[in-house]
């Protein structure tokens, strides 16, 4: 068992540092991407609230195929430039959309999602992987929110 448990007083920008050094501490000489993925996304439903769908997509063979989450069943392929995770993708930026109703060619995995924050995991310039966070409320995210998602995409992108 691993205890990382975020101290509530925390202000964003530190929590988001929290949680960017307890994945590279988990993701640390393991060398199965698989897992390392399973843990970050158990620690970002664990750190960041307010969530119904936190994981990952992963670039197989030019489009993305889910991997490791928490939140419901989702939908499993995704293609290049289709839906939030597909624009992050291939476009290699992260994706901010305070509603996902206004959001063009949003995918409708979970009907209780309102806003999504999506960000692209790059290692030697290629995108490998998307992390995709959905929240019940509307404009869940902001900056600081991408800003931390990004650190822990650093974080984590030689070990995925
Ligand atoms: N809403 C995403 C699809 C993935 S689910 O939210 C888990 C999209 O539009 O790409």
């Amino acid at each position: 068992m691993y205890a990382f448990a975020p101290d509530p007083a925390l202000s964003k920008p530190d929590l988001y540092r929290e949680l960017a050094e307890a994945a590279g501490a988990l993701v640390a000489g393991e060398p199965d991407p698989v897992a390392n993925m399973a843990n970050a996304a158990a620690l970002v439903w664990q750190f960041v609230d307010r969530l119904n769908w936190a994981g990952f997509y992963r670039m197989v063979d030019g489009g993305l195929v889910l991997g490791p989450f928490q939140g419901k069943p989702a939908c499993i392929r995704i293609p290049l430039g289709q839906g939030v995770c597909g624009a992050a993708a291939a476009r290699g930026e992260t994706q901010l959309v305070p509603d996902v109703h206004a959001f063009a060619g949003h995918i409708a995995c979970d009907a209780a999602s309102r806003s999504e924050l999506v960000v692209p995991v790059i290692r030697d310039g290629q995108v490998i992987a998307v992390i995709d966070l959905d929240s019940p409320e509307p404009a869940r995210f902001d900056s600081e929110d991408a800003a931390g998602i990004e650190l822990l995409a650093s974080a984590i992108a030689a070990a995925i």
